[in-house]
């Protein structure tokens, strides 16, 4: 599990339950633990309103599966998809995270959606921003990578603000791919300045 708090908002690993209750609910509140850190309080626990435009579709369409992937390994530790939560009101205003553990050249692929009704605040750049800073400071991860659709200029906004650049492309079904990445030497990583709360950090840094 991994927790980062940025200014606005907070990124948790999504719980299986909340996944569960999405795909019977279209709107709810659930209670989740998200370890000590600044918005949750003393307790580590959070109450958070998940709207029906939560997660998105493609996020949506991909939950039975992640939900399946779950029930095989219960723990999948910092590497999975998250909720992006804003802090001011404990609203559900994003989905993203990591598509799998770093492969063997220390590569992780990052994916993520904001609510329509939100687009355009700097939700995504700010998220994305603060997950990179805490994949890169991880010693397995040398690289992390995503893919926009070419005809999706605001995804690729949010990667150029995030320290991207761009290394290619590719065709696939939907349409041309382009291909982005993100990487540090070692010697050169900055300390990760968002406050998160975990296991990989202590209690007031890392992954939960
Ligand atoms: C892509 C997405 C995550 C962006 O979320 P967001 O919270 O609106 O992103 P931000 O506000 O952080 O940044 C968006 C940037 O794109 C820019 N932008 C938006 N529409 C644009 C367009 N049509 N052309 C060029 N730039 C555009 C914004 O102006 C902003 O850049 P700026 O800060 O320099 O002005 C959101 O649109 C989304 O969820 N889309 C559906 C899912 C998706 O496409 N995910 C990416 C998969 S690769």
């Amino acid at each position: 599990m991994l927790t980062v708090e940025t200014p606005r908002l907070l990124f948790i690993s999504t719980p299986t339950s909340v996944m569960r209750t999405r795909l019977a609910l279209a709107d709810f509140l659930a209670e989740i633990a998200v370890g000590p850190c600044a918005t949750a309080g003393p307790d580590g626990r959070l109450t958070v309103h998940f709207p029906e435009e939560w997660p998105g579709e493609d996020a949506l369409r991909m939950f039975p599966i992640w939900v399946a992937r779950r029930d095989r390994t219960p723990d999948p530790g910092p590497w999975c998809d998250g909720v992006v939560v804003r802090r001011e009101d404990r609203l559900a205003v994003g989905s993203m995270g990591f598509k799998s553990p770093p492969d063997a050249t220390g590569t992780v692929e990052i994916g993520y959606a904001v609510n329509r009704s939100l687009w355009g605040r700097g939700y995504a750049t700010e998220t994305v921003a603060a997950i990179v800073a805490s994949a890169l400071a991880q010693p397995d991860v040398r690289r992390v990578t995503a893919e926009c659709l070419q005809s999706n200029p605001a995804s690729a906004r949010v990667l150029e603000k995030s320290g991207f650049q761009g290394v290619g492309q590719r065709s696939s079904v939907e349409g041309e791919l382009l291909l982005w990445e993100c990487r540090v030497p070692v010697a050169d990583r900055p300390p990760v300045e968002a406050p998160v709360a975990g296991e990989l950090g202590g209690p007031a840094a890392g992954r939960a």
